[in-house]
Protein backbone atom coordinates (compact mmCIF):
# COMPACT_ATOMS: atom_id res chain seq x y z
CA UNK A 1 0.00 0.00 0.00
CA UNK A 2 1.23 3.18 -0.99
CA UNK A 3 0.57 6.30 1.61
CA UNK A 4 2.38 9.74 1.19
CA UNK A 5 2.13 12.21 4.03
CA UNK A 6 1.19 15.68 2.69
CA UNK A 7 3.10 18.29 5.47
CA UNK A 8 2.53 21.92 6.68
CA UNK A 9 1.59 24.58 9.11
CA UNK A 10 -2.30 25.10 6.74
CA UNK A 11 -2.45 27.70 8.46
CA UNK A 12 -5.32 27.97 6.77
CA UNK A 13 -5.54 25.24 4.39
CA UNK A 14 -5.92 27.23 0.53
CA UNK A 15 -7.27 26.02 -2.29
CA UNK A 16 -3.81 25.36 -3.40
CA UNK A 17 -3.38 22.72 -0.47
CA UNK A 18 -6.11 21.01 -1.50
CA UNK A 19 -5.36 21.19 -5.37
CA UNK A 20 -2.94 19.04 -4.06
CA UNK A 21 -4.35 16.95 -1.38
CA UNK A 22 -6.97 15.98 -4.41
CA UNK A 23 -4.49 15.50 -6.94
CA UNK A 24 -1.65 13.36 -4.15
CA UNK A 25 -5.08 11.26 -3.49
CA UNK A 26 -5.59 10.06 -7.17
CA UNK A 27 -1.42 8.96 -6.76
CA UNK A 28 -1.62 7.27 -3.33
CA UNK A 29 -3.62 4.81 -1.59
CA UNK A 30 -3.54 7.31 0.84
CA UNK A 31 -2.90 10.75 1.64
CA UNK A 32 -1.90 11.89 5.24
CA UNK A 33 -2.34 15.06 5.80
CA UNK A 34 0.08 16.12 8.79
CA UNK A 35 -0.49 19.44 10.19
CA UNK A 36 3.03 20.34 11.79
CA UNK A 37 4.52 23.45 13.99
CA UNK A 38 6.78 25.18 11.65
CA UNK A 39 9.25 26.63 14.14
CA UNK A 40 10.04 29.82 12.33
CA UNK A 41 5.78 30.85 12.22
CA UNK A 42 3.22 31.75 14.93
CA UNK A 43 0.37 30.35 14.07
CA UNK A 44 -3.16 32.37 14.16
CA UNK A 45 -5.45 28.58 14.40
CA UNK A 46 -4.77 26.14 16.93
CA UNK A 47 -3.45 23.14 15.73
CA UNK A 48 -7.22 21.72 17.02
CA UNK A 49 -8.43 24.11 14.50
CA UNK A 50 -6.23 23.74 11.54
CA UNK A 51 -7.10 20.23 11.84
CA UNK A 52 -10.79 20.65 11.75
CA UNK A 53 -10.47 23.34 9.11
CA UNK A 54 -8.88 20.44 6.98
CA UNK A 55 -11.24 18.34 8.04
CA UNK A 56 -14.09 20.22 6.69
CA UNK A 57 -12.05 21.06 3.12
CA UNK A 58 -11.61 17.27 2.46
CA UNK A 59 -14.98 15.14 3.11
CA UNK A 60 -15.30 14.46 -0.64
CA UNK A 61 -12.13 12.95 -0.69
CA UNK A 62 -11.84 9.22 1.07
CA UNK A 63 -8.16 8.20 1.17
CA UNK A 64 -6.99 11.42 3.18
CA UNK A 65 -6.61 11.32 6.64
CA UNK A 66 -5.44 14.31 9.21
CA UNK A 67 -3.33 14.47 11.53
CA UNK A 68 -1.85 16.94 13.87
CA UNK A 69 2.37 15.97 15.06
CA UNK A 70 4.21 18.33 17.14
CA UNK A 71 7.99 16.55 16.34
CA UNK A 72 10.49 15.52 13.45
CA UNK A 73 8.26 14.94 10.48
CA UNK A 74 10.61 12.02 9.47
CA UNK A 75 9.50 10.18 12.67
CA UNK A 76 5.74 10.91 12.02
CA UNK A 77 6.39 9.70 8.32
CA UNK A 78 8.35 6.51 9.72
CA UNK A 79 5.55 5.40 12.49
CA UNK A 80 2.97 6.11 9.64
CA UNK A 81 4.33 3.36 7.57
CA UNK A 82 4.55 5.84 5.22
CA UNK A 83 7.57 6.19 2.08
CA UNK A 84 6.75 9.97 0.75
CA UNK A 85 6.23 13.26 1.31
CA UNK A 86 4.67 15.72 -0.62
CA UNK A 87 5.64 18.77 -1.36
CA UNK A 88 3.71 21.57 -3.40
CA UNK A 89 6.14 23.97 -5.56
CA UNK A 90 4.36 27.62 -6.34
CA UNK A 91 7.45 28.92 -7.87
CA UNK A 92 11.50 29.12 -7.65
CA UNK A 93 11.87 30.96 -4.38
CA UNK A 94 9.73 27.63 -2.84
CA UNK A 95 12.35 25.43 -4.43
CA UNK A 96 15.00 26.84 -2.52
CA UNK A 97 13.54 26.47 0.73
CA UNK A 98 11.93 23.06 0.18
CA UNK A 99 15.33 21.45 -1.34
CA UNK A 100 16.96 21.82 1.54
CA UNK A 101 14.20 20.58 3.74
CA UNK A 102 14.41 17.21 1.61
CA UNK A 103 17.85 16.78 1.79
CA UNK A 104 18.05 17.14 5.51
CA UNK A 105 14.33 14.52 6.01
CA UNK A 106 17.03 12.73 3.48
CA UNK A 107 19.71 12.55 5.79
CA UNK A 108 17.84 12.19 8.42
CA UNK A 109 16.27 8.80 6.86
CA UNK A 110 17.09 7.64 3.93
CA UNK A 111 14.12 5.23 3.15
CA UNK A 112 12.11 8.57 2.85
CA UNK A 113 11.31 10.19 -0.50
CA UNK A 114 9.90 13.33 -1.28
CA UNK A 115 7.82 14.22 -4.15
CA UNK A 116 7.72 17.36 -5.39
CA UNK A 117 3.77 18.38 -6.97
CA UNK A 118 3.96 21.65 -9.20
CA UNK A 119 0.80 24.00 -8.45
CA UNK A 120 -2.25 24.85 -10.26
CA UNK A 121 -1.16 28.23 -11.92
CA UNK A 122 -4.58 29.29 -11.00
CA UNK A 123 -3.68 28.85 -7.27
CA UNK A 124 0.70 29.89 -7.77
CA UNK A 125 -0.52 33.62 -6.15
CA UNK A 126 -1.93 31.86 -3.03
CA UNK A 127 -0.10 31.74 0.70
CA UNK A 128 -1.91 30.94 3.70
CA UNK A 129 -0.35 34.70 4.90
CA UNK A 130 -1.75 36.41 1.83
CA UNK A 131 -4.87 34.97 2.73
CA UNK A 132 -4.89 36.16 6.47
CA UNK A 133 -3.47 39.49 5.06
CA UNK A 134 -6.09 40.34 2.99
CA UNK A 135 -8.94 39.10 5.92
CA UNK A 136 -7.60 41.30 8.26
CA UNK A 137 -7.18 44.24 6.13
CA UNK A 138 -11.44 43.32 5.03
CA UNK A 139 -10.58 42.46 1.61
CA UNK A 140 -12.73 39.80 -0.60
CA UNK A 141 -10.53 36.42 -0.06
CA UNK A 142 -13.83 34.36 -0.34
CA UNK A 143 -12.01 32.50 -3.80
CA UNK A 144 -8.57 31.66 -1.99
CA UNK A 145 -9.49 28.93 0.28
CA UNK A 146 -12.58 26.34 0.34
CA UNK A 147 -15.51 27.43 0.62
CA UNK A 148 -16.49 25.19 3.25
CA UNK A 149 -14.10 27.23 5.50
CA UNK A 150 -15.19 30.64 4.40
CA UNK A 151 -17.35 31.70 7.41
CA UNK A 152 -14.95 30.13 9.86
CA UNK A 153 -11.72 32.07 8.67
CA UNK A 154 -13.79 35.23 8.70
CA UNK A 155 -15.28 34.75 11.96
CA UNK A 156 -11.67 34.44 13.61
CA UNK A 157 -10.38 37.32 11.69
CA UNK A 158 -13.20 38.84 12.74
CA UNK A 159 -12.76 38.26 16.64
CA UNK A 160 -9.32 38.80 16.65
CA UNK A 161 -9.47 43.01 15.52
O1 LIG B 1 3.44 25.02 5.57
P1 LIG B 1 4.88 25.18 6.02
O2 LIG B 1 4.97 26.10 7.21
O3 LIG B 1 5.80 25.61 4.91
O4 LIG B 1 5.36 23.70 6.48
C1 LIG B 1 6.65 23.50 7.00
C2 LIG B 1 6.67 22.19 7.82
C3 LIG B 1 5.65 22.26 8.95
C4 LIG B 1 6.35 21.03 6.89
C5 LIG B 1 8.12 22.05 8.39
O5 LIG B 1 8.41 23.15 9.21
C6 LIG B 1 8.29 20.73 9.17
O6 LIG B 1 8.49 19.69 8.58
N1 LIG B 1 8.19 20.83 10.52
C7 LIG B 1 8.26 19.67 11.40
C8 LIG B 1 9.58 19.64 12.18
C9 LIG B 1 10.71 19.12 11.32
O7 LIG B 1 10.73 17.97 10.91
N2 LIG B 1 11.66 20.03 11.05
C10 LIG B 1 12.83 19.67 10.25
C11 LIG B 1 12.55 19.58 8.78
S1 LIG B 1 11.83 21.06 8.14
Amino acid sequence: MSIAVYPGSFDPITCGHLDIIRRGSKLFDEVIVAVLNNSSKNPLFSAKERVELIKKSTTDIPNCRIVFFDGLLVDFVEQQGAQVVIKGLRAISDFEYEFQMALLNKQLNHNIETFFMVTNAKYSYISSSIVKEVANLGGDFSELLPKEIYKDVKQKIEKGR
